[in-house]
């Protein structure tokens, strides 16, 4: 046998005719004693592999013997090159890097840390290139990510290939000259035509969002803020160039974060501008926005803003805008919001799935039920599994000690009165807000309801027996545990915001990012392995739970245009477009809306074009939706979901022979979910996975 030709044999990948030494290595491997093959045992040293690289291939033996047991357990080493191609529009900052990660230990175990970095072919970098050892006689799931290096020399995951399946190489495709894969594009016939590239989530650095959201924000003497078109620019004043700021200008089908050009972005007043500044943990830069007349190119101003004016999750930003002659020329009114990692976690997530936009649009509509059957207690929400609905739609929110539990409202009314007395006048009682209350606080108050025009007491569900399924407050983990995983949920968050009229919808006085991360922990511990999808009213809500995890996707809820409610005061609330750029610029799953945005027949299907089409998952709720025919509508128009009450009476019992995600394969993909959050590395009794390439219907 020709040893010293194996090793030419190894690197080289087309090699009909050399199979046959390829499988008497393997037969040598198989039969040949394991100490044959340390190093100093070898005929000729060249052609024998390292000690660590022999130690990743041997996975199998070591590490995984009951999955083993059905698998090969060799490694037939392999040479594999990665070619990678950036299409035209991908434009990689000067600190960008490309690096290839995967299932095998030699390719980083799915690990960002490990991910092996590429080597530029060409000048413009668009083309990249690595070799690596590969098991050839196993298949091998890899992706490719964009990272950069911080101040501290560690990576932070910009951008990474995030199709819920990865790239796949077959055994028998190990021997085929590698093609050219082209970035981003990883199933050609997948959703979205394919191309799936996200945002990495929040690891060793945080985001600082200054928000041109409400109607005004720039009042500048001598100028009518409302006509004057106006350019801004920021920049960051330290020396070390290492605030990356981005912006996002809403328009439809253009409104992601892209960096900020040299001559600044266009704004004017009661249109949507969102900057964003991702610096590392450890610094806080000043920064300065420079406010230039657009038709003449005047500078009209600039505005300061200092490191210790960002303080907490959120806040306002009252500031002067002084003229180059240092003059006070106007004041700037602006909302900001800080979204950190999530707390308590320094690793966990690993690149091996991903969920963000997991939502195939050949996926039938879904019965969805609005707070259980309308009452938000674990008993409604069986009894929407029951009816055959597919998933519930619940509402989420803190106690004071931060213990989440499900509640519809932002308080009841309540009385300090011991319970033997009895309330004869509704003005002995006082509303109570569930943030004011801790857990226990939570379970021994009295609770009045209004129902029609009285109010009611229900103490008798406040108690605190587990196995009571009516009972008010549920906390979010035993939700969790009660319901089947075969229910998939909508878990909204509920945080107030600022109505139109500049009076505050409630007081919530919680700290924003530590209310999120309880959320997203009691979720990942409690809540994964089933199809779960967070959402809130509140766009930053949204963009918090977007950035800080991997695992589960985020709807934008808002009522749009309705007569029912006040609006708010953010635009991005304010108009079903609005609501679609949000969820484009937020890098969401999408939107769920208000029927009364879609009332117009005529109109209907334009409209829903407009989410479809981009493609964005659209769910559509509301009381009207308690109208079979009108539901059947929107089914023809193929939304995503109907979110409505009451599906006992108008759902899909009579016709639907099971919920979707009764189906065990889905049961297999949304136990990912508990991988991608970092509560397990493997799933019990999951099959390895399979590209799952749904076709693509739209
Ligand atoms: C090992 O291989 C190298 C080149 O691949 C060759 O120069 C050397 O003579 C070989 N040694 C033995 C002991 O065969
Ligand atoms: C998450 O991990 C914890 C601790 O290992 C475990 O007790 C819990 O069952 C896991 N939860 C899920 C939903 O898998
Ligand atoms: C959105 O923009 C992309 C890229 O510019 C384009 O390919 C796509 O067709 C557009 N989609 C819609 C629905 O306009």
């Amino acid at each position: 046998m020709g040893q010293p030709k194996m090793n030419r044999v190894l690197k080289s990948i087309s090699i009909h005719h050399k199979l046959a030494l390829l499988a008497a290595l393997f037969w040598a491997l198989l039969f040949g004693k394991a100490n044959a093959f340390p190093p100093t045992q070898s005929p000729n040293e060249s052609l024998v592999y390292s000690h660590e690289q022999l130690q990743a291939f041997k996975r199998f033996d070591d590490e995984q013997p009951a999955r083993a047991a059905g698998r090969s357990f060799l490694c037939v080493p392999l040479f594999r090159s990665f070619n990678l191609q950036l299409a035209a529009d991908v434009q990689l900052a000067a600190d960008e890097t490309l690096a290839v990660t995967g299932d095998h230990p030699s390719l980083g175990a799915w690990s960002l840390d490990k991910a092996l970095p590429m080597r530029a072919l060409n000048k413009q970098r668009s083309k990249w290139f690595l070799r690596q050892w590969i098991c050839a006689s196993h298949r091998v799931y890899y992706r490719y990510l964009i990272y950069a290096l911080n101040a501290a020399g560690e990576r932070v995951l910009r951008q990474w290939e995030a199709q819920q399946v990865p790239r796949m190489l077959q055994t028998y495709e190990a021997y085929r000259a590698p093609g050219v894969d082209l970035y981003g594009e990883a199933h050609a016939r997948a959703v979205g035509g394919g191309v799936q590239l996200e945002r990495g989530w929040l690891q060793r650095e945080y985001v600082i969002e200054l928000k041109f959201c409400w109607p005004e924000h720039i009042y500048l003497s001598g100028y009518n803020s409302k006509a004057t078109q106006l350019r801004l620019k920021l920049s960051s004043l330290s020396l070390l160039n290492d605030a990356r700021i981005e912006v996002s200008r809403f328009g439809y089908n253009r409104s992601s974060f892209r960096a900020q050009r040299q001559q600044g972005v266009d704004y004017s007043a009661g249109s949507i501008l969102i900057y964003r500044i991702s610096q590392s943990l450890d610094v806080a830069n000043a920064f300065r926005l420079n406010i230039y007349n657009k038709q003449q190119q005047l500078p009209l101003g600039e505005i300061y803003i200092w490191p210790n004016q960002l303080q907490g999750s959120r806040g306002i930003l009252q500031l002067p805008i002084v003229s180059n002659l240092q003059q006070l020329v106007g004041e700037l009114t602006l909302p900001y919001l800080i979204i950190k990692p999530l707390s308590r976690r320094t690793s966990g997530f690993s690149l091996r799935v991903s969920f963000q936009r997991y939502w195939p649009s050949n996926w039938p509509t879904l019965d969805v039920g609005q707070r259980g059957l309308g009452d938000n207690s674990i008993a409604d929400y069986l009894a929407v599994a029951r009816a055959k609905g597919d998933m519930v739609q619940l509402d989420v929110q803190l106690t004071r000690d931060y213990v989440p539990i499900v509640w519809q409202g932002f308080g009841f009314y309540s009385s300090e009165l011991p319970s033997s007395q009895s309330i004869v006048n509704e003005l002995e009682l006082r509303y109570v807000l569930i943030r004011e209350l801790s857990y226990a606080q939570l379970k021994s108050s009295r609770v009045f309801l209004r129902k029609r025009w009285t109010l009611q007491e229900h103490t008798q569900l406040n108690v605190r027996d587990i196995k009571e399924h009516r009972r008010l407050f549920p906390k979010l983990a035993e939700v969790y545990a009660a319901l089947p995983p075969t229910l998939g949920l909508i878990v909204e968050v509920k945080w107030p915001q600022l109505m139109a009229n500049g009076k505050l919808e409630s007081m919530q006085t919680l700290n924003k990012n530590l209310y999120v991360d309880s959320i997203i922990e009691t979720t990942a511990r409690y809540g994964c392995g089933r199809p779960l999808i967070f959402a809130s009213f509140d766009a930053d809500i949204c963009s918090m739970l977007r950035l800080k995890q991997s695992a589960f996707p985020v709807l934008f809820i808002s009522a749009g245009r309705t007569d029912i409610w006040q609006q708010y005061m953010d635009l991005r609330t304010q108009s079903y477009l609005q609501a679609l750029n949000f969820a484009q610029s937020a890098e969401l799953l999408g939107t769920a809306l208000h029927v009364q945005n879609f009332m117009q027949q005529r109109q209907q299907r334009r409209l829903l074009e407009l989410s479809l089409d981009l493609p964005q998952a659209l769910f559509v709720w509301g009381s009207e939706l308690s109208s079979a025919q009108l539901q059947d509508q929107f089914r023809a128009l193929d939304v995503s979901g109907l979110i409505y009450e009451q599906m006992d009476r108008v759902g899909p019992s009579s016709w639907k022979r099971a919920s979707l995600f009764a189906a065990p394969q889905l049961q297999e993909i949304f136990g990912q979910q508990c991988v991608a959050i970092g509560n397990s590395t493997t799933m019990p009794n999951a099959k390895p996975t399979k590209p799952t390439v749904w076709p693509k219907m739209r």
